[in-house]
């Protein structure tokens, strides 16, 4: 009698010892969720929209429908990430838009949240209705780490359509390490996208001069830019001079002309850094233009020492005859 009191007074505990387990995960649960839902609508919601907007085009519907993976991904929030893997969640649910939460990873540089996903089944190149793989958004935030990682988990390194190259996106916006870890993965480094023209095109109309030089050193074609339109065209449109001259010292072709039938030269600003670095460059053809430029620059005290000694083989009263 006194044994089966105290088995029950066993089986009870054990019951209660139960129970309150499942109520501790119970609590737990809603306190993530609340956590989670606290994130979204408190967190840097604006921020994200506005990339996301950037990146995807249309906000409304791609915000509509993301999970809470989604929003632990692009928040970087491992810990969450974690938790919403265990309880089942699909590593691939995708938005209409068909960003899955590796892109979202990707989009905000967190590799460790990146990592845990495609670990867990994620699919690395999975595109969205833009075209848009996360290796490409990796290049947009400028994670040399998601760059590598992705590589590594098979990411294809080259899009066959052009609308959202990876290589050309990390130019555009400077980032030379993730250009780099590309290249050395065989992307085509004179790749002509038809909206972007070639990584050395998009490296002059950004002025990414890291980039210019790196790319110029790896051997990228230095007239290939975009159909005419050659690296030193979309350089003469900047104000950087040392664009151009790097352009030169690589053998930049000064005289081709564009689809507007114009050289380097007529586009750039008149009496700029840039017009001046395109003359010097031209040689004795050019040095009366030069001269009456440098001529202009004296008369306003900003002469150039180097400028005036290139006028000094001609003699200067007849270039100011033209004034
Ligand atoms: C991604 O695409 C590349 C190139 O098509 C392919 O070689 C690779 O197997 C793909 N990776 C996965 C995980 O499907």
């Amino acid at each position: 009698m006194e044994e089966n009191s105290v088995f029950h007074g066993f089986k009870n505990i054990y019951v209660t010892i139960f129970a309150l387990f499942f109520f501790f995960k119970l609590l737990i649960k809603i306190f993530l969720a609340l956590l989670t839902h606290f994130y979204i609508v408190k967190g840097n919601r604006k921020e994200a929209a506005r990339i996301s907007e950037e990146i995807y085009g249309g906000i409304s519907e791609s915000w509509a429908d993301r999970s809470l993976l989604h929003e632990a991904a692009s928040q970087g929030r491992l810990l969450a990430l974690k938790t919403l893997i265990a309880q089942g969640i699909n590593v691939n649910l995708v938005t209409i838009n068909r960003v899955s939460s590796l892109h979202e990873a990707c989009l905000g540089g967190h590799v460790a949240c990146a990592k845990v996903l495609l670990e867990h089944g994620a699919h690395v190149n999975g595109t969205t209705v833009h075209g848009v793989t996360p290796l490409f958004n990796a290049c947009c935030s400028g994670s040399p780490a998601c760059v590598n990682l992705l590589l590594e988990f098979g990411a294809k390194p080259q899009l066959d359509d052009h609308l959202a190259s990876p290589i050309h996106e990390a130019v555009k916006r400077g980032h030379k390490e993730c250009m780099e870890i590309l290249l050395a993965n065989n992307v085509n480094i004179d790749q002509e996208a038809p909206q972007h023209g070639t990584p050395l095109y998009v490296a002059c109309s950004y002025q990414r001069t890291d980039c210019v030089k790196k790319l110029l050193e790896l051997g990228a074609s230095v007239d290939q830019g975009k159909w005419l339109d050659t690296p030193l065209h979309a350089a003469a449109r900047q104000s950087s001079a040392e664009v151009i001259d790097l352009l030169a010292d690589y053998g930049a072709s000064l005289r081709l002309l564009n689809h507007q039938g114009k050289c380097a030269l007529d586009l750039a600003t008149p009496q700029s850094s840039v017009e001046q670095a395109l003359l010097l460059r031209e040689g004795p053809s050019s040095l009366a233009q030069l001269c009456r430029l440098c001529i202009r620059k004296c008369l306003g005290r900003s002469c150039h020492y180097a400028i005036y000694q290139l006028c000094l083989p001609e003699p200067l009263e007849k270039f100011l005859l033209y004034q």
